[in-house]
């Protein structure tokens, strides 16, 4: 009887798939969905969403659980997978409790059958400083994920626009600094050639040919990076390029539709909400050419609007096997970052090949099944 109720829910629900942008979401259980600046991954007929695990007030800001996954079949019903990758307790661990492990994205290996987490690392005590990247592994989706390592990319390799004749000290030089546009100089990847690249906000893309392209906000934050990885998704084949260079873009977020990559993010104003941006390229290693502000209207209840992205930051773009895309966002609350809540927008795609996302107070996505989930 009882699991012909489950069944009955779970029909109920399969043919709802809604939910309302800017509220809380309640798992299975009752209690508040807690995954922020994660992504959701397709596999074997189930969503999986996760993202960061906030706790109260503004020590949230700060990691004290870590990843959180949730799974569903709609992406309304959501079940708690638990925390699949925890901070750690011992001192002086790369994950130690206390330090800042934002953005996590998963991503499925064929090859090797291994399921991979990438995270924007900052070690404990040391602000944004560090600007890492941190790598985990599971067996199984739903983790447990053990971490491997943290880096900073590419020490000692050059971006492939650089030609080989160039490859030297004054071209380095050339690259060491920048104006910041609200005052001030910053460091390039010139000067963070040896010891690697600075890697903060971030994502994690597979394309058709199964290729994974890690993508961050580098050089303090001013140019995203595009660096490919190794066939087993652990490590960067050391082939990477500069793209939205001196944008200051951050939070990005990609999908492929019509032979176009599109990326969104949005500029660096640290927690407060700023206009989203997007872009388009005919190859994920550029050139990608700019294309505004995707978003589009206000969110009635607070009057927020496009300007600010309706107060929220995107995370991740989710690809169904149908052709439609999610824009996922957090509405950050930095004074109590367990209060942030999700919003999650269709991607409009014009005939012009440009894009744009409609706030809507509730959404329905009918149909959506992650049977046939892209990958
Ligand atoms: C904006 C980033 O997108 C967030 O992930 C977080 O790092 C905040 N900055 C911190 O101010």
């Amino acid at each position: 009887m009882k699991s012909l109720v489950a069944l009955l829910v779970s029909l109920v629900s399969f043919a709802a798939g809604a939910w309302t942008n800017g509220a809380l979401w309640y798992d299975t259980n009752g209690h508040v969905v807690n995954a922020h600046g994660g992504g959701v991954l397709t596999h074997k007929g189930r969503f999986y969403l996760y993202g960061e695990h906030k706790i109260y007030s503004g020590r949230g800001n700060r990691a004290h659980a870590g990843v959180h996954m949730y799974s569903s079949t709609d992406l309304e019903t959501w079940r708690d997978e638990g925390l699949v990758l925890q901070v750690e307790d011992k001192p002086g661990s790369d994950i130690e409790d206390g330090c800042i492990l934002e953005r996590p994205k998963i991503v499925h290996c064929v090859k090797t059958g291994k399921f991979v987490m990438f995270f924007h690392l900052e070690l404990k005590g040391r602000g944004y400083n560090a600007a890492r990247t941190g790598i985990a592994v599971a067996d199984k989706v739903t983790g447990p994920y053990a971490f491997q390592r943290s880096l900073r990319p590419n020490a000692g390799k050059w971006p492939v626009e650089i030609p080989e004749k160039e490859r030297n000290e004054a071209t380095l030089r050339k690259f060491y600094e920048a104006e910041r546009p609200w005052g001030g100089k910053a460091q390039i990847w010139g000067a963070h050639f040896n010891g690697g690249q600075m890697s903060r906000d971030m994502t994690v893309y597979v394309d058709r040919d199964a290729k994974a392209y890690h993508v961050f906000a580098s050089e303090n934050n001013s140019t995203l990076h595009v660096c490919e990885l190794t066939d087993d998704y652990l490590d960067y084949t050391g082939r990477w390029t500069r793209i939205a260079a001196l944008d200051w873009t951050e939070a990005p977020a990609i999908c492929f539709k019509n032979g176009w990559y599109y990326l969104i993010g949005s500029g660096c104003t640290g927690w407060r909400p700023n206009a989203a941006r997007s872009y388009r390229a005919k190859s994920i290693m550029g050139p990608w050419e700019r294309l505004g502000n995707p978003a589009k209207g206000v969110n009635p209840k607070t009057k927020y609007g496009q300007e600010i992205t309706w107060g929220g930051q995107s995370n991740y773009i989710l690809e169904l096997a149908d052709g439609r895309a999610l824009a996922l966002f957090d509405l950050w609350n930095p004074k109590n970052q367990i209060d942030a809540r999700l919003v999650w927008l269709p991607i409009d795609f014009a005939a012009d090949n440009t894009i744009s996302i409609t706030w809507r107070d509730e959404y329905s996505l009918k149909g959506a099944s992650a049977s046939s989930g892209k990958r």
